[in-house]
Parts: structure tokens; C-alpha cells; sequence
């Protein structure tokens, strides 16, 4: 049987469209599925839109719309954006489905049971705008430090999770797995937060309306972030279908920003830990961009439609630069300048122009690819580097291979100039094969990254047979196929 590989994205909240920064996580999250699939793997795919949140209640209002109807609008504008990014999900949870609301009261009644949950009186800050309590750490001039807003200043009766009791247990197993959060830094502020921070925590809010009610309490409505983290057990058939639960869960991996790792690595493995489910296996956090130095937001107006960058330039090469431009981890900044850069530098310059120069004289024929072989160790020895980088979630790393390879095809036709031989001469016809070899496994390496050039690619090239990772250096392929030069991959822009 293969290896199943659940793998979710966060489930962002609908009160405005997706912007390029919810995109980047998926569209990495849809790379890494790709690459897992590829891999022979059984793969689970979560994505999904946070709607019991007041946030989106706040959205409803300046909308003018009940709020069900909001979130029903935007909850397909969320999904239809993913479809048209080529996104490849496999499910899409919505926390205001029956599915996911039976769930979420099975998993409270179980906390309950395990005697994590009492009532208490919560007196302190709440930032709608972070969906979380804050304390005075959080402050900056008594405003949340994100959205520069004043908290609310609340005190009311609630229900509370015993968070602090966790703290020995989160500590032990995030020292007996390293690889839980990722990258490391992370992890070392996670453990300082658990260590210095870590209190109970009011999983219920007294005086709103919209949400999932407090199981045996309708006067209380579940705190959203309590209801949200169980979408990655509901999805997957918990309280539902066990035996999908079972073989799903847990999960391989989160991918989050590093905006909300607090919630993934304390309060969702206490959670886990209270009815005795085993935690995901990792928890990784990526870094935030920044336009012009100013983090995206609405209110900055630099806010970048996914779907419109899209349509100008091609998904692939939205994909191709979000991973390429950025040190996924790191923080970084996102610049259209840079865009047009590396789409002139290393699309159409880069692979374009290889491309189209091995497909052009291999047009002529191949009828001897006899020559030895010029490059199968320097290819196997990037494939395995790329292959490791995407095992550690570093997809720029994996894509500085992919480019160290067309690095040497152009040095290979640099120094061989197959183009000045005659055709008929077997030297040339083996070059271009070769050339051609290189070309086909630059086209297995793109696959998770830029489906559709991958495939233009393997048309050119007459076939894709072959799986990966377990590419042969074969030139041997080559000798008599048909391989037609097509359009270019990355026409020259008109600026
Ligand atoms: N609804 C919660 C998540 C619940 S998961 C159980 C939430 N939603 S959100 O809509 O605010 O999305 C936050 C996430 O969007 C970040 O963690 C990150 O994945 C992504 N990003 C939003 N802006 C971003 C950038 N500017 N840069 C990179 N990622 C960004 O939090």
C-alpha cells in the first residue's frame, strides 16, 4: 500500500478575497502535494475558509448582508479562486458545515470528559482583528501591535481550557521531536512562549452571537480559534467516519505563516493531547512579504489579486517566482519590478531560450544518441538535492537546482556548438540528444512547480514516460523520436 500524505493549509477567514499572501501558502502547500504525488504517495489535500469568526460577522455588516449569505458568497469566491490558481485539493471544509459542527461538539464533550474545561471569568483584552485574547505584552501604546487598533476590554463569565497543564507534556515532545516545528527558530520561540506564557484559555465568548454554540450552554459561543484548529480532524471524518479517521489522521504536515504558530504548536497539540490523539507529525511556519517594505494589507491599498497577477503573467510563472524570489521561512519583500526581472532573466532568457535551441536542431533528427553520457552525474546529484530541499520544505532550494541545470545546458551548447556540425554528422546528433535528456528531466523536476510548462516541455520532447524520483539517465530514449519545437514557453513582454 503507498504512503499517505495529509497535508493541510490554514483555513483562512472570508471577510475580503484571497490577496498573494494567502496564495502563497496554498499555492506551496499545492507544490508540495504535487511533489508527494509524484512520489507515489496517498495524497490528502485540506483546504477551507474559517467562517465562524466576528471578523466576518464585521465584513457581513459593511456588506450590508445577512451573515450567512456573506459567508456563502465568499466561501465560493475562496474556493473558485484556488480552482482557477490550478490549486489541486482534495477537500474543501467549511467550519459552518454540519460535518464540522457535529465534530466540533464531539471533540468538546470529549475535553470536557477529560476534565480540561471549567468555568471561569475572563477579564483582559480581545483584538478582533487577531481573533485572540491579548495581554499587556501584546501592546504597543495600548493597541495590538498588527492592527493597530484598540482591543476590546472585556470581562465576562466563560469557559476555560486547562492550557497551563500542558506545558510538561509540549515541552517533552517538542524536545523528543524536532522535526514537529519547523524551521528552528520557530520552534525556539515556541518553546520560550510555552515555558514563560503559557496560561488557560477562554474557549468561549459570552456576548456573540455568530458560531458554533457551547455544547449544554446556548448562552455561550465557542471561541473561533477552539473551533477552527478541529477542521484538520473533521475533514477527515472525525465524529463521522472513523475509519477515515484513522487512516488519515494524523496529519503529515501544516503549513502556516508564522503569524499563527502559537495557536498550531501550543494550543491545537493541547487540544489533541486532552482526548489522547496523536499530534501532526509538523507543524511548518513560513516567513511574511512585504510590499515596498509595508506589510500587505487593505487599509495600505497594496494589496495584490492573485487572480489578476495570474492572468497577466501565467500561473506557472507566479508560482515559479514566489518560490524563487523568497526563502520560504523567510521574511521577504515582493516587488513586480523583480517579477518582470526574472521572467525576462530566467523564464524567457533562462529556460525559454534553452528550450526552444534544443528543440529547434533536434527538429532535424535524432538517429544516433550512442555518444556516452555528458552530464547523468551532475544531474542525479541535483535531483537528489532537489529532492532533499523539498523534504525539508525548502522550495527555492529545490528551484536553484532545477536552474543549476539549465546553467549547464547552456554551457553545453557553449562549448560544443552542436550547431555549426552538419546534421547528418552522428557528434551533433548526440549532443542534441543529450541536450534533450537534460530537457526531460528538467521537465520531471518542474512538475510540482510549473505543471502546465512541464507538460509543454514533455510535448515538445515527444513523451513523458518515466517516474519520479527514480529518473535513469537514459539518452538512449532519444535515438529516433520525434521532437517538434513549439511555441515559445515565455514570449518576450511588451512593457
Ligand atoms: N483563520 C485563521 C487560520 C485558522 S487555521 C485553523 C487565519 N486566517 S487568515 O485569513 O488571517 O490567514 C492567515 C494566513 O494567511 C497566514 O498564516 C499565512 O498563511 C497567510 N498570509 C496572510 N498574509 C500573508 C503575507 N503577507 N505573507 C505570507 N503569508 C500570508 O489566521
Amino acid at each position: 500500500m503507498s504512503e499517505k500524505y495529509y497535508i493541510t493549509t490554514p483555513i483562512y477567514y472570508v471577510n475580503a478575497a484571497p490577496h498573494i499572501g494567502h496564495a502563497y501558502t496554498t499555492i506551496a502547500a499545492d507544490v508540495l502535494a504535487r511533489d508527494a504525488r509524484l512520489r507515489g504517495c496517498e495524497v490528502r489535500f485540506l483546504v477551507g475558509t474559517d467562517e465562524n469568526s466576528q471578523k466576518n460577522v464585521e465584513a457581513a455588516k459593511r456588506a450590508e448582508k445577512p451573515v450567512r449569505e456573506y459567508v456563502d458568497e465568499m466561501a465560493a469566491t475562496w474556493r473558485r479562486t484556488w480552482e482557477e490558481l490550478g490549486i489541486t485539493f482534495d477537500d474543501f471544509i467549511r467550519t459552518t458545515e454540519e460535518r464540522h459542527v457535529k465534530g466540533v461538539e464531539k471533540f468538546y464533550n470529549a475535553v470536557k470528559a477529560s476534565g480540561d474545561i471549567y468555568k471561569g471569568t475572563y477579564e483582559g483584552y480581545y483584538c478582533v482583528g487577531c481573533e485572540a485574547y491579548l495581554t499587556e505584552r501584546d501592546l504597543v501604546n495600548g493597541q495590538c501591535s498588527l492592527h493597530k487598533t484598540s482591543p476590546q476590554v472585556i470581562k465576562e463569565e466563560n469557559y476555560f481550557f486547562k492550557l497551563s497543564r500542558f506545558r510538561g507534556p509540549l515541552l517533552t515532545h517538542i524536545k523528543e521531536h524536532p522535526e514537529f516545528i519547523q524551521p528552528e527558530k520557530r520552534r525556539n520561540e515556541i518553546v520560550r512562549y510555552i515555558q514563560d506564557h503559557l496560561e488557560d484559555i477562554s474557549i468561549s465568548r459570552a456576548t456573540q452571537e455568530w458560531g458554533i454554540p457551547v455544547p449544554g450552554d446556548s448562552t455561550q459561543t465557542l471561541y473561533v480559534w477552539f473551533d477552527a484548529l478541529l477542521n484538520y480532524i473533521t475533514a477527515v471524518g472525525y465524529g463521522a467516519d472513523e475509519e477515515q479517521f484513522q487512516s488519515l489522521w494524523p496529519a503529515d504536515l501544516h503549513l502556516v505563516g508564522k503569524d499563527i504558530i502559537k495557536f498550531h504548536c501550543a494550543l491545537w497539540p493541547a487540544m489533541l493531547m486532552s482526548v489522547g490523539f496523536p499530534l501532526p507529525q509538523r507543524v511548518f511556519a513560513h516567513g511574511f512579504f512585504t510590499m515596498g517594505g509595508e506589510k500587505i494589507s487593505k487599509s495600505l491599498g497594496n494589496v495584490i489579486d492573485p487572480l489578476e497577477l495570474s492572468r497577466e503573467w501565467g500561473r506557472d510563472v507566479v508560482r515559479y517566482f514566489l518560490f524563487r524570489e523568497i526563502a520560504f521561512g523567510e521574511d521577504g519583500n515582493f516587488s513586480l519590478e523583480r517579477l518582470a526581472e526574472r521572467y525576462e532573466g530566467e523564464l524567457s532568457n533562462g529556460l525559454g531560450n534553452l528550450v526552444a535551441r534544443v528543440t529547434k536542431l533536434a527538429e532535424a533528427g535524432l538517429p544516433s544518441c550512442e555518444g556516452g553520457d555528458l552530464m547523468g552525474d551532475d544531474v542525479k546529484a541535483a535531483e537528489e538535492a532537489y529532492a532533499k530541499a523539498l523534504d525539508a520544505i525548502e522550495p527555492h532550494t529545490a528551484l536553484e537546482q532545477v536552474w543549476s541545470l539549465i546553467a549547464l545546458g547552456d554551457a553545453l551548447f557553449q562549448e560544443q556548438q552542436p550547431w555549426t556540425k552538419d546534421p547528418k554528422d552522428p557528434g551533433r546528433s548526440n549532443i542534441v540528444a543529450q541536450a534533450c535528456e537534460l530537457l526531460w528531466h528538467i521537465g520531471w523536476l518542474l512538475k510540482p512547480f510549473m505543471p502546465e510548462t512541464s507538460a509543454k516541455i514533455f510535448d515538445q520532447l515527444g513523451g513523458e514516460e518515466g517516474s519520479f524520483p527514480d529518473l535513469a539517465w537514459d539518452v538512449g530514449r532519444f535515438s529516433g523520436r520525434t521532437v517538434k519545437k513549439g511555441e515559445s514557453l515565455f514570449p518576450r513582454k511588451v512593457v
